[in-house]
């Protein structure tokens, strides 16, 4: 039985639009995450998963320790079922967000939240002022250390436009400031190189890009490892760090190299969506798919399907729609793309639809599926063992 056939037998019972994980598919994946961490943590990166319960099921299996979160309010929500040792990895401006964590022993605890300028430090001591003193808990700190590659004096960039602390200087001043300050502890450095996690190294169709892509990362990774070496010495001149944190999906295997990273983030491989397909350094299984039903047939190689057009965020471009993946062979219309309501889908596979066959997609990115659909059907094998909410489904949704 080939993935198509075994899909649809699956889920026969159900209407769609709908949206699966295949277990098989998601196990298989995060073993090859964790044989390419050779030994060092995974800490999971949640916007990419965007379900508790498979963040949870994920989080049972051997390699990966600690979540990743994207918003303190959801690092909050997970805390409050269970989840352990938290680190938001983006900067919160949430005030209320901020007191409750201030003033709850178990967040306090498990909740680590990011910082890269003494302004953020502010913030957070005048939201948690009203937390009275007693019931106040220290916060624990992340600092963020920009990892992105600039070259030729400043004209060439590449990387995403984060934190403004980039020199082991800097970084050591910034660390001195937060473990000085009443109230914060620093526990952690984190430093993502975009350019290279999340920038395939083999797209299609296009080899000048191909060698461009593959120079800048060469590049990158060499000034990234003496830089990122040097910051973490001069930080942990100042205080002691619980981790250094680095990477993503698609650099595990370069990132756990360097001696001064001590876990990698990871989310999209477990999904393995569209855009992990384009790397020499591993290959994943597409687990998170969804499926939309043929409703018309505008010509005899066209057919309409309802719904479809959950474009990923970032730069805007073809590769930010969803792939039309089983059955193989269809292709968008170019003057509609993937449509709001409906998406005609062209080319010989069209043939042989039938109005109510569905066809099976793939998002471009892996957790904001999750904001389109309510649950994941989870396949094992040929059969549908279960079905579990998305954050979306838990009426959660924090971005
Ligand atoms: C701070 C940080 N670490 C790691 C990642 C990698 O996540 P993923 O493995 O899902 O690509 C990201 C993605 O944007 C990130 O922002």
């Amino acid at each position: 039985m080939d993935d198509r056939q075994r899909y649809d037998q699956a889920t026969a019972h159900l209407d769609p639009p709908f949206a699966v994980l295949d277990l098989a598919a998601l196990r298989s994946n995060a073993s090859g995450m964790v044989q390419r961490a050779a030994g060092k943590p995974i800490r999971v990166a949640s916007k990419s998963i965007r379900s508790r319960p498979v963040l949870e099921r994920i989080l049972a299996m051997d390699g990966f320790t600690g979540t990743m979160a994207f918003t303190l309010p959801e690092a909050l929500w997970l805390v409050s079922t269970g989840v352990r040792d938290v680190l938001v990895a983006y900067p919160t401006a949430d005030r209320a967000a901020l007191a409750e964590l201030a003033s709850d022993t178990t967040a306090a605890q498990e909740i680590t939240v990011m910082v890269d300028r003494i302004e953020h430090l502010d913030l957070i001591e005048s939201a948690v002022a009203d937390v009275q003193n007693r019931n106040r808990h220290e916060i624990r700190v992340c600092l963020d250390i920009d990892a992105s590659f600039v070259a030729f004096g400043g004209r060439f960039r590449a990387g995403v436009r984060r934190s403004p602390i980039r020199e082991p200087e800097q970084a050591a001043d910034l660390a001195a400031a937060t473990a000085k300050r009443p109230g914060f502890r620093l526990v952690g450095l984190m430093a993502y190189e975009a350019q290279i996690a999340g920038v395939g190294d083999d797209p299609p169709g296009n080899p000048a890009l191909t060698q461009a892509i593959r120079w800048m990362q060469a590049q990158s990774r060499r000034e990234l490892i003496m830089r990122r070496g040097r910051i973490v010495q001069a930080v942990r001149q100042v205080t002691e760090l619980e981790f250094v944190n680095g990477g993503g999906t698609g650099s595990i295997e370069k990132t756990v190299r360097e001696k001064a990273v001590t876990e990698v983030a990871a989310g999209s491989g477990f999904f393995h969506p569209r855009l992990f397909d384009f790397y020499r350094g591993f290959t994943g299984r597409p687990a998170a798919l969804f499926a939309l039903p043929v409703v018309r047939r505008p010509a005899p190689d066209v057919v309409t399907v309802l719904g479809g057009g959950y474009s990923a965020s970032g730069s805007p471009g073809q590769n930010r729609l969803p792939q039309p993946y089983l059955p193989c062979g269809l292709r968008y219309d170019s003057d509609e793309g993937a449509g709001e309501v409906q998406t005609p889908l062209l080319g010989q596979a069209a043939e042989d639809l039938r109005i109510g066959d569905r066809v099976w997609f793939r998002h471009a990115k892996a957790g904001e599926l999750c904001e389109r659909f309510a649950s994941l059907h989870l396949i094992d094998g040929d059969k549908v063992v279960d079905e579990v909410p998305t954050y979306r489904g838990e009426g959660r949704t924090f971005l």
